[in-house]
C-alpha cells in the first residue's frame, strides 16, 4: 500500500510540472543541448569537412492523409527542429560570409505558409530555428536549392548513405526533401553507380560500391553514423531526465493493465490501455508498434497484429514502450490473463527472471555486451536442458533467437559501439524463451512465449532498474492481479 501511494504521488509530479507557454510542455531538451552536441559533433569532423543532414521525410498513408510525422533521431539531436524538408550543415571550421561574417553551422528549414499553416500546424520558420533554435544561420529550404556552398573545397563531405526512397511522392512543396536531396546531389556531383545482381553481396556491399562508382574521394558515408553512435549512446542529464520519463509513464502502464486484465479481453484493448496511460502522461508516441501476444502469438517477436479477440486463460505477452518527448523506453511483462501462472508457465517464467536478474546483476561500467549475453544464455540454456525441453544446452538457442539487450534513447534500438558499458549508458536486458505449437519437446510446454524487459541505467555504482515500478517476480504479478483497476468496471455499449 506504501508503496503504490508513493508510485502515485511521484506519478502526480509528472503531470503537473513543466507546463509553459499555450499550455504547451515545457520540458523537451534545451536549446543549449542540441548546441552543445552540434559542438561535440564538430568536434569529431576531420578536418575541413563539411557534414550534411537531412530531416525524415513525409510519408503518405493514403490518397491526401500522410503518416504522422516523425523527425530523424540524428537531426533531432543535433537540432531539436521537428518538421520536416529541412537540412542542417555544419562545419569542421570557421566560415566566412560574404559579409565578413563568421559561421560554422546552417540550417534550413519550412518556409512560412499561412495558408498551408492554417491547415497543417504553425511552421518556427527562419525567426523561431533563430528564436527557439538558437540558430544564428537560418534559412528557408528553397535557399538549399542553390546554397552557394562549394563542396569541392572541402576534404570531406559526409552525409548518410541516401535510402531509395527520399521522394515526397506528392511533390508539394517547392523545396521538399526530395528536391534538397537532388540539388545537394547536383551541388557536389554525386551520381548513384549501377550496380548489377550479380555484383553485389549484400546491402553494405552496394553501399561502397555506389561511392566508389561515383569517383568523389570527399565523400564519407560512414562517418556520421560512427560518430553519432559515440555521442548518443552515453545519455546527458537531460536525456537522462526524459527518458527516465518514458521507462516510468511505461512501467506505471504495465501496472494498469496488471488490475485491469481478465480473461475476456482482446489483445487489441490490452494495447489501448498501454497506450492510453502513455497519453494521459503527455506520450505523443509509442516508441515502436506495441507487441500484445496472448499464448502462441507471444512467440511471435514483434507480433504486432494484436488481432485476438480474448486472450482467455493465456500468458500474455506485452511488449510496449511509451515515447515522451523523443525518448523511447522498451519494458515488457509477461502475465497470466486469469490472474495465476500454471505450474509450466512458472518454471519458464522463472528460468528467464533468474537469467534476467543475472544480466542486470551484471550490466557494470566495463562489461561487454558480448558477456552479459553469455551470462543469461548460459543460465537459460542450462535450465531448458534440466527441465528437458532440449537435449544439449546448445539447443537452447533457438528457443532463446535474440540478442540479451541494446542501448535505447531517441531510438528503441539506440546507435552505439556496442563495446563495453560505460556510465550512462541506458540498455535494455530481455531474455526470452519461447516454444511455439508444434516444437520438439513435451507438448505441455506449447505455446509458451516469456520474455522480461527491463530498462537500466549504467552508473558508477552499479545497474539502476527505471522499469522497476513494473512487478517482475511472479509472486508479485499475481499479487497486483488481484487488485481492482478503475477499468475493471468499464464497459461500452454492445454493437451487435
Ligand atoms: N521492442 C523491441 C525490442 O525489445 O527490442
Ligand atoms: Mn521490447
Ligand atoms: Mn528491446
Amino acid at each position: 500500500m506504501l508503496k503504490n501511494t508513493l508510485f502515485c504521488i511521484l506519478a502526480l509530479c509528472f503531470v503537473t510540472t513543466a507546463i509553459g507557454q499555450n499550455g504547451n510542455p515545457s520540458d523537451y531538451l534545451s536549446a543549449q543541448f542540441h548546441k552543445e552536441r552540434r559542438q561535440a559533433f564538430r568536434a569529431l569532423m576531420p578536418f575541413n569537412s563539411v557534414a550534411v543532414f537531412f530531416g525524415n521525410p513525409v510519408r503518405n498513408r493514403a490518397n491526401d492523409v500522410d503518416y504522422v510525422y516523425h523527425q530523424d533521431p540524428d537531426f533531432y539531436y543535433l537540432t531539436g527542429y521537428k518538421e520536416p524538408n529541412c537540412v542542417l550543415v555544419l562545419f569542421s571550421g570557421d566560415q566566412l560570409s560574404a559579409d565578413g561574417n563568421k559561421y560554422n553551422e546552417l540550417i534550413y528549414v519550412q518556409e512560412k505558409n499561412p495558408s498551408e499553416e492554417q491547415w497543417t500546424g504553425i511552421r518556427l520558420g527562419i525567426a523561431g530555428a533563430k528564436k527557439d533554435l538558437g540558430f544564428s544561420a537560418a534559412y528557408n529550404g528553397e535557399i538549399f536549392l542553390k546554397s552557394g556552398i562549394n563542396f569541392s573545397n572541402f576534404d570531406s563531405v559526409l552525409f548518410k548513405e541516401f535510402k531509395e526512397d527520399n521522394g515526397d511522392s506528392a511533390l508539394r512543396d517547392k523545396a521538399d526533401l526530395y528536391k534538397l536531396i537532388e540539388s545537394f546531389k547536383a551541388q557536389i556531383g554525386y551520381k548513384t553507380a549501377v550496380i548489377s545482381k550479380s555484383d553485389s553481396k549484400g546491402i553494405g556491399d552496394v553501399k561502397s560500391k555506389s561511392i566508389t562508382a561515383s569517383k568523389k574521394e570527399n565523400f564519407n558515408t560512414n562517418a556520421i553514423p560512427s560518430f553519432m553512435a559515440s555521442l548518443r549512446e552515453i545519455k546527458g542529464t537531460e536525456e537522462l531526465k526524459l527518458l527516465t520519463k518514458a521507462v516510468r509513464i511505461s512501467a506505471i502502464a504495465q501496472r494498469e493493465v496488471m488490475k485491469a486484465m481478465h480473461t475476456g479481453m482482446s489483445e487489441t484493448e490490452i494495447q489501448g490501455i498501454h497506450e492510453f496511460v502513455y497519453r494521459k502522461y503527455g506520450s505523443e508516441f509509442e516508441g515502436y508498434p506495441s507487441i500484445v501476444g496472448a499464448g502462441n502469438n507471444g512467440c511471435i517477436l514483434h507480433y504486432i497484429e494484436n488481432s485476438k479477440t480474448k486472450v482467455e486463460n493465456d500468458l500474455v505477452l506485452m511488449d510496449v514502450g511509451a515515447e515522451y518527448h523523443g525518448y523511447n523506453a522498451d519494458v515488457t511483462r509477461t502475465i497470466p490473463a486469469n490472474g495465476k501462472f500454471t505450474v509450466e508457465q512458472k518454471l519458464i517464467y522463472d528460468l528467464v527472471y533468474q537469467a534476467q536478474e543475472a544480466g542486470i546483476a551484471a550490466s557494470k561500467v566495463g562489461v561487454t555486451f558480448g558477456s552479459l549475453d553469455g551470462i543469461a544464455r548460459q543460465i537459460i540454456n542450462k535450465g531448458l536442458l534440466k527441465l528437458g525441453i532440449v537435449k544439449s544446452e546448445a539447443d537452447g538457442n533457438q528457443y532463446f533467437p535474440h540478442g540479451l539487450g541494446h542501448h535505447i534513447g531517441l531510438d528503441v534500438h539506440d546507435p552505439g559501439a556496442y563495446n563495453a558499458l560505460e556510465s550512462n549508458m541506458v540498455i535494455t536486458i530481455e531474455p526470452g524463451i519461447y516454444i511455439p505449437n508444434g516444437s520438439n519437446c513435451d507438448k505441455k510446454w506449447w505455446g509458451i512465449g516469456v520474455r522480461i524487459e527491463d530498462d537500466i541505467l549504467i552508473t558508477p555504482d552499479g545497474p539502476l532498474n527505471l522499469s522497476v515500478e513494473a512487478p517482475r517476480k511472479w509472486q508479485e504479478i499475481e499479487e497486483l492481479m488481484k487488485e481492482k483497476s478503475v477499468l475493471s468496471n468499464y464497459t461500452v455499449p454492445n454493437l451487435d
